[in-house]
């Protein structure tokens, strides 16, 4: 059977994945993934070169460059499912490292509306990547991932912090919020245990990303803006946008950078001495 019509490996028009719309190369290695397709867009206006490449239900792309550093951007919708067909999409037509860039609440005192959470691992309540791996199988960031957002932090003076997130499978019930006409569900007290357990927020996307990154060997990593403080009971969505943006376009940059110089070391993982080797003693 042809390729155009295999149910195993669905495409349009040729080799064009069948949801994204997009064709090998069409967007550069390193791709950002916030969830929301109006999110790319906004994100490009940070970049000093921006091209529209596809768009097609949930699911909007951009490629351009930054400081001379190619960059794209592709939307995830919103939770595991959406998720998983999008990273499984951009694998095929050559993405390597994603980046998402999503908002979320955030548990612990010490995090405030407008802080950044990166993820150094995630709780996989998620729905999607059971499917790929057991419950023991973790969802666990790229270091060089996690180092790139670092860096776009410190160098954007962001108030950011590292820890485990938790991923879930639904906005209301799963994050213990009550839903409609005031029905709590069955995950009221979660907020409670992962707080007392030091987890750092929730959100919906990252887990699916990571668990797959890794399954897939490809480098995956996660930062969220809070917009819903759970300690305080505080809703500020206000701002995200530009700071995921900014951050975007540095971690995206920074990555590359390291690439650069771990390619001309001749070294297969970065590490910080490879800017200024460190003398022996
Ligand atoms: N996204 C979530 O999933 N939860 C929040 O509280 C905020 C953003």
């Amino acid at each position: 059977m042809s390729g155009e019509f295999q149910a195993d490996r669905p495409s349009t028009h040729g080799d064009q994945q069948y949801h994204l719309h997009l064709s090998q190369g069409d967007l550069s290695p390193t791709v950002l993934l916030p969830g929301d397709p109006a999110r790319v867009p906004v994100l490009a206006r940070e970049w000093d070169e921006a091209t529209a490449v596809a768009e097609n239900r949930e699911y909007r792309s951009m490629r351009g460059v930054f400081h001379g550093t190619p960059i794209s951007a592709c939307s995830t919708g919103i939770g595991g499912p959406s998720t998983e067909i999008a990273v499984n999409e951009l694998a095929a037509v050559g993405c390597d490292s994603f980046i998402r860039l999503g908002t979320t609440g955030g548990l612990q005192e010490h995090t405030r509306c407008g802080d950044i959470i990166i993820s150094t691992a995630s709780i996989r309540w998620d729905g999607a990547g059971v499917s790929y791996a057991p419950d023991a199988y973790p969802a666990a960031a790229s270091y060089e991932v996690i180092l790139a957002l670092i860096e776009a932090c410190e160098r954007l003076a962001l108030t950011y912090h590292l820890g485990v997130s938790a991923t879930v499978a639904s906005f209301y019930a799963a994050q213990s919020r009550p839903s409609y006409g005031g029905y709590n569900g069955r995950d009221a007290t979660r907020v409670d245990e992962l707080r007392a357990m030091g987890v750092m927020n929730l959100e919906m996307e990252t887990a699916t990303i990571l668990t797959l990154c890794s399954l897939f060997g490809l480098r995956g990593g996660a930062a969220c803006v809070v917009i819903a403080d759970r300690y305080r009971n505080e809703w500020r969505p206000e701002g995200a946008d530009e700071v995921l943006a900014m951050l975007g376009a540095e971690a995206a940059f920074t990555l590359t950078a390291h690439d650069t110089l771990k390619r001309r070391a001749g070294k297969r993982w970065y590490f910080p001495a490879l800017h200024a080797p460190v003398a022996q003693t």
